[in-house]
């Protein structure tokens, strides 16, 4: 049976990609940021995966206001790389799972979360710096992933968005979704966005150290409570943009360890402000 191994947490910021694909990782403005992702890197390359489930926000790249699923899931073969309005990112096309992506679209479905299949997605900084941050920029001779990827669409752009509790439990749904798949896959799942960043009105901005640092603290020990917290708290705290941490419980509820055998092993934990607009943070957990 296919099985949840671990989870990866990281911020999304689309100046990461940019400070990458341009070159500049090594500026002085941007070397503590990719400094905190080095042991990730290494970690990745000793604990690649079969499959990676991403759980990542769209914004307003491959669904705009014409059409907003709540939770989409990218069932196709594979996903380009977006167009932003800089062109689209040089990083290789995403190989997607058919297979695993509609076994968990079944499950999940029947299990009463209402999922949009989506056969068809570009995906944007959302998903692909996430990838960069964990796997580097992929050699120009071996130009791909090293994995297929699943990519998992959340709504937190355009209200109303899902609760943090419906995401901690539709993490527990994928978890039993694939954990019931007949082959012997390794899997990975991942949340991303956050954390404080406000892109907008007077409080453009806005960072709460405070805030985030007891997220993860939280996150870590007593997700079901952390779970708890409505959207307005999100808002107020760590701004508007900072509800893009729901997607975290996503992945957080996916590691069931309710129902196993005990807490997820902390294997490494960073936070870092700023970059562009936005608190960085970073947290990879093992299934012990
Ligand atoms: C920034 C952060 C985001 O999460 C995003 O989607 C766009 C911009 C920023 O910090 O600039
Ligand atoms: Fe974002």
């Amino acid at each position: 049976m296919a099985r949840i191994t671990a989870s990866v947490y990281t911020s999304h910021v689309p100046a990461i990609g940019a400070a990458l694909d341009l070159g500049k990782s090594g500026e002085p403005y941007w070397q503590p940021v990719f400094k905190g992702y080095e042991a990730s890197k290494a970690w990745m390359q000793a604990n690649t995966p079969d499959v990676i489930f991403l759980v990542y926000n769209d914004h307003a790249t491959a669904f705009s206001l014409d059409m907003i699923p709540t939770f989409a899931i990218g069932c196709a073969d594979e996903f380009q790389p977006a167009d932003e309005g800089w062109g689209p990112r040089p990083v290789p096309v995403v190989k997607g799972h058919p297979e695993l992506a509609a076994h968990i679209a079944h499950s999940v479905i029947q299990d009463d979360f209402d999922l949009t299949i989506v056969n068809k997605m570009d995906v944007d900084h959302g998903l692909t710096v996430p990838l960069s941050l964990m796997f580097g920029q992929p050699a120009a001779d071996k130009f791909a992933w090293p994995c297929p990827i699943i990519p998992f669409a959340v709504n937190v752009v355009q209200y109303p968005v899902p609760s943090g509790r419906r995401c901690f439990n539709l993490g527990r749904a994928i978890r039993k979704a694939i954990a019931s798949f007949d082959r012997p896959l390794n899997v990975q799942i991942w949340g991303t966005g956050g954390m404080s960043h406000q892109l907008q009105g007077p409080r453009a901005g806005l960072i709460n150290r405070e805030f985030d640092t007891a997220f993860l603290d939280q996150l870590i020990a007593d997700p079901e409570a952390l779970a708890k917290k409505p959207h307005i708290d999100y808002v107020r705290e760590a701004g508007s943009e900072g509800i893009e941490l729901v997607m975290w419980l996503v992945a957080r509820g996916a590691m069931g360890d309710e129902s196993s055998a005990g807490a997820p092993k902390v294997v490494h934990r960073f936070y870092h402000v700023p970059a562009s607009n936005t608190a960085v943070g970073h947290l990879i957990l093992e299934n012990t």
